[in-house]
């Protein structure tokens, strides 16, 4: 599984550099930011997911490898996004100085607003195979997962729920959406690519919806008891900021349950799945086991 794993990442990782050529770029600074936050880094988790579920469901190639980078894509200029003084004010990221620490803020801002666009651009492309209605289906999914009803939105009620105590409700609800609604959208699109039938994507979503809230959840345990030279980013970041956070309401122990019964849920979805599953199985496991 480790090798299919590492040959997926290395196929992602071409085609995000493909995708973000320097050559003719109208603004050579901005594509090297673009790049700089894009390349040679991150766990792929999302990319992941997506080829994951390509097999479960046997979808296209072509579209695949540009979901998969659309999807990381928004990934990463919410990652800049996040980092930046007035959201979190973080110095690393994926080991290295973050985004505005090595071009500024106002380079920053705008490598993830260009990100964002050329995202969409990417998903739909002439060269994914798919037809207009289901380019345009995936745009609206992808749109819903990125703004206002999923991470902007979410990265929104974060900010707002410094310093607050929210309900277990309210923070899975803030969860579900910051990151829960991305992770979720790499299952979903490419089943959608697929032409899953509709109770293979129903038990898809299950899946994706019970690992995207499972994820943060183990993100936020990590800021707690995490390896801060294995995470690449600083620990304590969501106490000093008084985050609402599952450690914070439930404790480290209540968390890692919480986590592992949501995979289990998860897993339990796949039951009807053979073989082809596996993959989607394993990066189940492995939002809960992850050390980094
Ligand atoms: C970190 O995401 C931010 C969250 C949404 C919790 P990842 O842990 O997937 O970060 P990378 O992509 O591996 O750097
Ligand atoms: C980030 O959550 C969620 C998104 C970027 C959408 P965090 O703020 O907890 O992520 P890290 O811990 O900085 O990676
Ligand atoms: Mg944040
Ligand atoms: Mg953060
Ligand atoms: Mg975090």
């Amino acid at each position: 599984m480790k090798d299919r794993v590492e040959t997926y990442q290395e196929r992602i990782e071409r085609f995000l550099d493909r995708t973000l050529d320097p050559v003719g770029s109208p603004v050579p600074g901005l594509t090297v930011a673009m790049r700089y936050s894009t390349l040679g880094g991150g766990k792929r988790l999302r990319p992941l997911l997506v080829y994951a579920t390509g097999e479960a469901v046997a979808a296209p190639d072509a579209a695949l490898d540009r979901i998969a980078a659309a999807v990381e894509m928004i990934h990463v200029y919410s990652l800049i996004h996040d980092d930046l003084p007035a959201m979190d004010d973080d110095d690393l990221r994926r080991g290295k100085p973050t985004c505005h620490k090595f071009c500024g803020e106002a380079t920053a801002i705008l490598a993830g607003d260009a990100l964002q666009a050329l995202a969409f651009a990417t998903l739909i492309d002439a060269h994914s195979g798919l037809g207009a209605e289901a380019r345009i289906a995936l745009l609206v999914e992808l749109a819903d997962a990125s703004g206002l009803h999923g991470m902007a939105g979410g990265q929104a009620l974060d900010l707002d729920s410094e310093g607050k105590d929210l309900t277990l409700d309210e923070l899975e609800r803030m969860h579900r959406m910051k990151t829960g609604a991305l992770i979720r959208a790499s299952v979903m699109l490419a089943a959608r690519a697929a032409e899953a039938d509709d109770a293979t994507s129903r038990r898809l979503s299950v899946y994706a919806d019970r690992i995207g809230l499972a994820f943060q959840i183990r993100d936020d345990v990590l800021d707690v008891e995490g390896d801060p030279a294995l995470l690449g980013k600083a620990c304590g970041a969501d106490e000093q900021l008084a985050k609402a956070t599952f450690p914070s309401l439930l404790g480290l122990e209540a968390s890692r349950q919480r986590a592992r019964d949501l995979v289990d849920e998860a897993l339990e979805s796949l039951q009807p799945f053979g073989r082809e599953a596996d993959l989607l199985r394993f990066l189940g496991r492995y939002i809960v086991e992850r050390v980094h």
